[in-house]
């Protein structure tokens, strides 16, 4: 079996989740091109070395941009924090290398286009970790809409609600603009925005409105290294510095097939620790998706007799029938949050191998239009206008 050898630079979260599925992928997916874990970068005080031993890696490295130039390098994958996503991805891109970056593709719309620019030119493969398209239930909400089971769809309703961000998290990367981008916006709204676009087939044309707030803006300065978690476990000092990112931001949208749409992002939503979730209803039925049940497609088909029309419970973990699941465990043995990250690595290596992915995953061209939505909406909230996607190339 033909192999390819993989860097993966950043050993945070996401670090630990690919590491997982680039270990996982081969073992249970017939998978037509085999990944080498050739090396991992982290900086020095992480312990590159102690990372690589734990999770399979051969070699440990400081020194990104030369392990991204290696020779022996063959695919280049971004698990860094969203400022270093363009820098990294044009450094793998000018060694004419294929390049998976985590989400969203960039901090800014600038660089995401500088992205999608330069693959074009050099013509090498990219690929967005919009991990939730491979969830089997998100999977199947797709090819349930494209067969027309629910009709037109009228109305999508999207949220991605978290609490971790209470006062006492401190000045992480993920509340400074200039690492981040934005707050929840960038780090929740795209994984809705993303989602929906790829249920529905369809892009977002308009922002009616939207209203961004921050609700701590000031938090301690960090001591000490990372231990994990998206708080990454790290105390504050005495002196604080600025948020300079939203704790939330809401929008409405119009779909290009008419429906109208709302999203929400919140990091301090008390008790919704992880609720990434959608609605779509339709002229014949209605999907709904909750990630805190992520086995789970709730169906309402409005074809039946009235006298019997309801929410129905999907368990999507039949091996025959729902995407994915036959690689995993016997019916209705349920899977979890990492598995859609060996998913999508295994489609991440059938599209480099020149075989179709199972559902359709995000290039940087196609995370590019969800960096757009993302801009337009920040755009929206600040000068308290709707915008027009036209507006925002
Ligand atoms: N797909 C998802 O569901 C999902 C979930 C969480 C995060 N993410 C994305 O993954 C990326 C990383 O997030 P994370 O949660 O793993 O972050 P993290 O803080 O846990 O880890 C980031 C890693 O990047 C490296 N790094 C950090 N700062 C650096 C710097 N200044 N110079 C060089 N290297 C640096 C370090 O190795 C660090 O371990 C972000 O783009 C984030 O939006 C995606």
């Amino acid at each position: 079996m033909p192999t390819i050898n993989v860097a993966l630079i950043g050993q945070g979260f996401m670090g630990r989740s690919h590491s997982n599925a680039w270990g996982q992928v081969a073992k249970f997916f017939k998978s037509p091109l085999v990944p080498v874990m050739h090396t991992v970068f982290g900086q020095p005080e992480e312990n590159p070395r102690m990372f690589a031993a734990n999770w399979g890696w051969k070699n440990a490295s400081t020194d990104w941009e030369q392990l991204v130039r290696s020779p022996e390098i063959g695919l280049v994958d971004v698990v860094t924090p969203n400022y270093m996503h363009a820098p990294v991805a044009r450094a793998a891109i000018a060694a004419g290398k294929p390049c998976s970056c985590e989400k969203p593709i960039a901090g800014s719309l600038s660089d995401a286009r500088e992205m999608v620019n330069a693959a074009k030119a050099a013509k090498v493969k990219t690929f967005v970790w919009f991990n939730y398209r491979r969830c089997p239930a998100v999977a199947l909400a797709y090819q349930m809409v494209k067969a027309g089971k629910i009709g037109e769809i009228r109305h999508v309703r999207a949220v991605y609600l978290q609490d971790w961000a209470s006062e006492s998290v401190p000045l992480l990367w993920r509340f400074d603009k200039n690492l981040a981008g934005s707050g929840a916006h960038g780090d929740l709204n795209a994984h809705i925005i993303d989602m929906t676009r790829f249920v529905t087939g369809q892009e977002i044309t308009e922002i009616a409105g939207a209203i961004a707030e921050t609700f701590i803006k000031e938090r301690t300065i960090p001591t000490g290294v990372a231990t994990g978690g998206i708080a990454s476990g790290r105390q504050g000092d005495a002196a604080k510095g600025k948020v300079t990112v939203d704790d939330t931001v809401l929008f409405l949208a119009r779909f290009s097939g008419g429906a109208v749409a709302s999203f929400e992002a919140a990091r301090q939503a008390t008790g919704n620790q992880n609720r990434n979730s959608f609605e779509l209803n339709g002229t014949k039925g209605s999907l709904k998706f909750d990630f805190e049940r992520m086995n789970e497609l709730q169906y309402y088909d409005a074809t039946l007799p009235r006298a019997v029309q309801g929410w129905n419970t999907i368990m999507c973990t039949h091996g025959g029938d729902h995407p994915y699941v036959a690689n995993w465990w016997p019916d209705a043995h349920i899977i979890g949050y990492e598995h859609g990250f060996t998913n999508q690595a295994y489609d991440i290596l059938k599209v480099l191998a020149g075989e179709e992915p199972t559902v359709p995953i995000p290039d940087f061209e196609d995370a590019y239009q969800t960096q757009r939505v993302l801009e337009a909406s920040l755009i929206s909230a600040a000068e308290r206008r709707p915008v027009m996607m036209e507006e925002v190339k």
